[in-house]
């Protein structure tokens, strides 16, 4: 598969952050993940949960892995796509998409957005379990990618990974297995309009 181009974005300022600290360090620990498709368990398939983030509904839609379902809340093939993965204890309301989302939102950007919610399988405090799911959430998050681009929705260099503290981790999984072109780490939150500068083509 095509190289996927991901951004990684380390919101170490943000307020909620948590207690999840991912340096360069870390970093260089990702599992690599096998090739090849995991078969996720179904708490993993049904945990992980997909939002289109919209003007329309700036608190996301919630969409299946389905290219009318994606169609039907208003994706747009004609644009690039950012996929945005929350970190460690937080879940689709945490500041992290309101604040990135509304980066690109209030700028007009012509992205679709995405985020990922997967916060059933991190809650607090059972940081080692989540730590232990990112690579079966990373997965997941590729089955996102894998579908966009099958289905004619986005290419891989249409497709920007965006992820905050453990999310980081999971963006980095999934841009693993689809042969990441690029990782960038980021941060502040205060660098948003930056990074939606940056990905709004
Ligand atoms: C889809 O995006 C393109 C490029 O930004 C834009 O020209 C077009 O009007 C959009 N289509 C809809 C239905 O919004
Ligand atoms: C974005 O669009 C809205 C509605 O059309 C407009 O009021 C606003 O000024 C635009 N913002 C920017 C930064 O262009
Ligand atoms: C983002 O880009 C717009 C023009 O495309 C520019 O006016 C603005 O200063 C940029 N913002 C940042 C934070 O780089």
């Amino acid at each position: 598969m095509a190289s996927i181009r991901a951004v990684v974005v380390f919101v170490l300022s943000l307020a909620s952050a948590g207690c999840a600290n991912t340096g360069s360090e870390e970093l260089s620990r990702w599992p690599l993940i096998q090739q090849q498709k995991q078969t996720l368990t179904a708490d993993i398939q049904s945990g992980v949960k997909f939002y289109l983030i919209t003007a329309a509904q700036p608190g996301g839609a919630r969409v299946e892995l389905d290219k009318d379902a994606l169609l039907a809340e208003g994706f747009n093939a004609s644009r690039s796509s950012v996929v945005i993965v929350h970190g460690y204890g937080h879940d689709i309301q945490s500041d992290l998409f309101e604040k990135l989302a509304g980066a690109y939102l209030l700028n007009n950007y012509t992205v679709n957005i995405l985020g990922v919610d997967w916060g059933e399988l991190c809650p607090k405090p059972a940081y080692i379990t989540a730590r232990r799911r990112v690579a079966a959430v990373g997965a997941r998050v590729a089955d996102l990618l894998d579908l966009l681009v099958s289905s004619g929705l986005s290419t891989p260099a249409r497709l920007h990974l965006i992820g905050h503290s453990l999310g980081a981790h999971v963006v980095g999984n999934a841009a693993k297995r689809t042969h990441v072109a690029r990782v960038t780490g980021e941060q502040s939150l205060v660098r948003s309009n930056t990074l939606a500068n940056q990905t709004k083509s």
